[in-house]
């Protein structure tokens, strides 16, 4: 198997951007990516494309096609992929098996959406789409109705506070100040999270990733390629994918999140490292909820101490394990498609030594996370300088 170099990253601010098209967005971020890695079109073996649901949100569905064509890059192969909010994700892992295998000496992976396009009724029906229609959408479930589930299942199993809960968003948009392309960039208090708007009980408006439109793009490269075209090549050097139910009431225990458990166990495996070798992690925060479930599968702290673990500082920068640097879905914005690209687009400066004020320091070992609806799918890759 041939190692796997990220050789150039990009992407566009993410937030409500109405100045922009679909195409502007996916064209922005590999184009920034496409001059990073100091790669030709001629060069690009393959484009793979995260997108949940150009259908819905923008009316534009045979996405790949039209991203090889508007970034000028026919007849390059290009291919879709869809699995929810972690469709990102998965392209990423597509497009490290197309290099790895031999398939390909250089890829290009992307995601993007644009949700804002479409009234908030609207998007939430469409994220929906990715839960169990028949028995959970068609009771009226939302996410963050089936996330405000596993929340109170939490603070009942576990005796998770709603003040734990609020730090995430707390040092979240704290991270998110430190970022120039977040959708959010101020500072909230707990206070403000427990009073601002109820959207589905125990969750209000700042425990709730923000509607976002956005675009996120990697180069991927064989490592006698990545010599060629870059100085300091991030290696992903662990990926693990894998599925759960989607419904929750089918899941032995809601408040766990076996989908990340396996996927990250296949990823420690693949890279030969623990979660106690991790320096920085993006992890899948779409609720305050979600970010505690991901620390406890992901190995970080026990199962049911995500909260204390939070409180305590652990997850903050300066902290045991820094998690969203970048701020996170939740002050970052969550352009779902996107997310997962971007994630590893956060790692990569992370590695490189280049994430600003937001830096960890002397960071060496990255690891991304990201979900599919209420966890019915979890990617996780694992990236090294
Ligand atoms: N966090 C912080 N602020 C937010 C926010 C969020 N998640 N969402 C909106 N805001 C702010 C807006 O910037 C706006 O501020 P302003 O009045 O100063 O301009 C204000 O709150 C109202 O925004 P609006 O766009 O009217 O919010 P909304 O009611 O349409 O949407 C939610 C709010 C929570 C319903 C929506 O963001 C949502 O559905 N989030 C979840 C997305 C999701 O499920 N993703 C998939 C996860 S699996």
């Amino acid at each position: 198997m041939n190692r796997v170099a990220v050789i150039g990253v990009g992407l566009t601010k993410f937030g409500e951007l109405w100045d922009h098209s679909f195409s502007d967005l996916f064209v922005e971020a590999g184009s920034a990516a496409i001059i990073d890695a100091g790669i030709d079109g001629k060069d690009i073996g393959s484009i793979y494309v995260g997108n949940m649901s150009g259908g819905r949100f923008v009316n534009q569905e045979h996405i790949a096609s039209l991203i090889a064509d508007h970034a000028g890059l026919n007849p390059v192969p290009a291919t879709r992929i869809e699995a929810a909010c972690a469709s990102g994700g998965i392209a990423v892992r597509q497009g490290v098996m197309a290099v790895a295998s031999g398939m390909h000496d250089v890829v290009v992976v992307g995601g993007a959406e644009k949700m804002t396009d479409i009234t908030t009724e609207k998007v939430i029906q469409t994220l929906v789409t990715a839960a169990d229609q028949e028995w959970e959408a068609f009771l009226g479930m939302t996410f963050p109705g089936l996330y405000g589930m596993i929340a109170r299942r939490h603070m009942h199993e576990f005796g998770t506070t709603r003040e734990q809960l609020a730090e995430v968003a707390v040092k979240n948009h704290a991270n998110a100040k430190n970022n120039p392309t977040a959708q959010f960039r101020f500072d909230v208090t707990v206070e403000k999270v427990l009073n601002s708007t109820m959207v589905a009980d125990p969750l209000t408006l700042l425990d709730c990733s923000p509607i976002t439109d956005g675009a996120a793009c990697i180069v991927l490269a064989t490592e006698e390629k990545a010599r060629e075209f870059c100085d300091s090549p991030v290696y992903i050097t662990g990926a693990g994918q894998s599925t759960s139910t989607i419904a929750l009431h089918d899941r032995e225990r809601m408040t766990v999140s076996d989908a990340t458990i396996n996927a990250s166990k296949m990823a420690y495996k693949m890279a030969g490292k623990t979660p106690g070798d991790i320096d920085v992690a993006e992890a899948h925060d779409c609720f305050t909820i979600a970010e505690l479930l991901a620390i406890e599968g992901l190995g970080f702290c026990d199962i049911g101490s995500g909260g204390r673990f939070t409180e305590e500082g652990c997850t903050a920068i300066g902290g045991e394990i820094p998690v969203n640097t970048s701020g996170g879905l939740k002050a970052k914005g969550h352009p779902v498609g996107a997310t997962g690209v971007a994630q590893v687009v956060e790692i990569t400066y992370q590695l490189r030594g280049e994430a600003g004020m937001r830096q960890v320091d002397g960071a060496e070992v990255g690891l991304t996370h990201n979900v599919g609806g209420s966890g019915g799918t979890a990617a996780v890759h694992i990236l090294e300088r």
